[in-house]
């Protein structure tokens, strides 16, 4: 089916206690992956792109990919913008038929923050697309932002509140003790702090850095309020992987093997995680 708008899906994700798998694609093979393993489990799901990879890909090209392989499946699929600290890559994206989009100005002053939020919320919502926000600071790495742990930040309930009414966003990022990448040791997520903002703000909200934190934790997050999950690392790795498997064999010289290996690695992992999120079969709700 042609594309649709992620927050429908979030919203109704979160009135059933469950989350909305957001993957990050890099590529042919890491669409086909995501598609091919929701449609297998009739299950909504988010396809994301950073700057990176719209870089590495191009905007256009990836968003003609994923509007044609959406057409062949009947399971509602949203194109996300994530991470963009650019509003003109995100009006780019707007125009080549993204459905939502994040604009990441969590690096700015805080005034600073909200006018780039807002003037991003203003445009999309003239065209209908939807806009995630983020407020305190997720640590880790995710293409060529990094924020070391000394400057993570933890979001304060009652500014997530003022963040959310001062711009208007829909869905809000929250850091709560996960970080882009996968961990060293255990992350501790902090339940109490999703609650409180939980229950100071009406917007769904969305668990970044998901790669590596235990399933429980995670099933938590989401009974808590959590609506949508980014996982991003936790579908290069099997990836990378499986071409490195393929590629001891020094005879192997065939994309469509060692990429068709990697494909399947990631469509492995891809349904693990839509499993963990509650949202097998919840296509026929659309
Ligand atoms: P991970 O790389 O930890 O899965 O983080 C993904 C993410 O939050 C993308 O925005």
């Amino acid at each position: 089916m042609p594309l649709v708008n992620s927050l429908e899906l979030i919203q109704k994700a979160r009135d059933h206690k469950k989350a909305i798998a957001a993957f990050n694609i890099h590529n042919l093979e890491t669409i086909q992956a995501v598609i091919e393993g929701a449609a297998e489990l009739n299950s909504p799901v988010i396809i994301a792109t950073t700057p990176g990879t719209l870089g590495h890909a191009g905007i256009e090209n990836i968003a003609a990919i994923v509007k044609v392989l959406a057409l062949q499946v009947n399971i509602p699929i949203a194109l996300h913008m994530d991470h963009c600290t650019s509003f003109d890559t995100i009006v780019e994206c707007i125009k080549s038929g993204y459905t939502s989009v994040m604009i990441d100005g969590a690096h700015l002053e805080y005034s600073e923050n909200v006018e780039l939020v807002k003037a991003v919320v203003r445009m999309a919502h003239a065209v209908g697309v939807q806009v995630e926000g983020e407020i305190g600071k997720i640590g880790g790495v995710e293409d060529d932002l990094f924020v070391n742990e000394a400057d993570a930040a933890f979001t304060v309930p009652a500014e997530a509140k003022k963040f959310v009414d001062d711009t208007g966003i829909d869905t809000l990022a929250v850091a709560i003790g996960t970080a882009h990448g996968m961990y060293k040791g255990e992350p501790k997520l902090d339940y109490k702090r999703i609650e409180e903002i939980k229950n100071l703000v009406e917007v769904p909200l969305v668990l970044h850095g998901a790669s590596g934190v235990p399933d429980e934790s995670v099933k938590k997050a989401i009974s808590l309020g959590m609506a949508k999950v980014n996982i991003a690392t936790e579908l290069k790795n099997p990836m990378v992987g499986a071409i490195r498997k393929s590629l001891l064999n020094p005879e192997q010289n065939d994309p469509r093997k060692y990429m068709g290996a990697a494909k399947e690695a990631v469509k492995e992992v891809v349904k693990n995680k839509i499993k963990l999120c509650g949202t097998v079969g919840f296509a026929a709700e659309f």
